[in-house]
């Protein structure tokens, strides 16, 4: 059952993406060669409690304890932040935060670039967030999930990219992750209908080898198999009448 949210629902998911776009938008001077990890989930964790008054979502979800989740070069989702972590010239990491306010949740992450980075790693980046765009761009009523998925895999695959196919995106609102499924790959014209009033997230892993991922021994850390690097972009958005709002977009985005 795909919950359909009313303009009431929307004001305040609107509230919780601002909030967690914010939180990225707090966090990027701090991202620098020499940082932990860990001290950039203790910046986020303080900023979202103490200034936002709202609750770090990934806290004691399903057992994480961070209130970041902290993608470092191979690594695909949901790396877990640590004291032992430091960010190295020339990284590529994820940070994926999730913001729950007055009972409604926003989801968003993006890549940040660590110093001087590789032309390549730059542009899996940079493909990836273009997926995203190109995905958003598609959302409307009457467009399936299928075009969504199908326009992702297309363009990264057209940048000889493969497309993480083991995590998704999801449905959002009261509750974090609820249906649909957003599969980031799929075929024209295939999947659920999309109605005014869904909020889901789009949230596309590429990697520059294979799609084919594996968990750490620490439960959460999701690695790519072959150790290439991956990218990933994510946002919430709600479908309005004729198309999206992007309820996690950030100042520096124009959509
Ligand atoms: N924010 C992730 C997502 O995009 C989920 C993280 S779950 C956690 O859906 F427990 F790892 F934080
Ligand atoms: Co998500
Ligand atoms: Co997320």
């Amino acid at each position: 059952m795909i919950k359909i949210k009313t303009q009431e629902d929307i004001k305040k998911m609107r509230i919780a993406g601002k909030l967690a776009a914010e939180v990225l938008e707090m966090i990027t001077p701090f991202v620098k060669p020499g940082i932990s990890t860990e001290k950039l989930d203790d910046i986020c964790h303080d900023y979202i409690v103490k200034n936002q008054k709202a609750i770090p979502a990934n806290v004691g979800y399903r057992g994480f304890e961070k209130t970041l989740c902290t993608s470092i070069n191979q690594v695909v989702c949901h790396g877990i932040p640590s004291a032992n972590n430091i960010l190295r010239d020339g990284d590529i990491i994820n940070i994926d935060v999730t913001v729950l306010k007055d009972g409604w949740h926003g989801d968003t992450s993006k890549m940040f670039l660590v110093g001087k980075t590789k032309p390549h790693n730059e542009r899996l980046v940079k493909v990836t967030q273009e997926c995203l765009y190109k995905a958003i761009d598609l959302v409307k009523p009457g467009a399936t999930l299928g075009d969504i998925g199908h326009a992702i895999q297309t363009h990264a695959e057209k940048n000889y990219y493969s497309v993480v196919e083991d995590y998704c995106g999801h449905g959002i609102g009261e509750i974090y992750h609820e249906e649909p499924q957003v599969l980031h790959y799929g075929s024209p014209g295939q999947g659920t209908e999309i109605v005014e009033g869904m909020s889901f997230t789009i949230e596309p892993m590429l990697n520059l080898g294979t799609k084919y991922t594996k968990i750490l021994s620490d439960g959460w850390t999701v690695e790519t198999k072959d150790g290439k690097n991956s990218a990933q972009w994510e946002h919430t958005l709600a479908v309005t009448t004729a198309g999206c709002e992007v309820l996690t977009l950030r100042k520096e985005e124009s959509l």
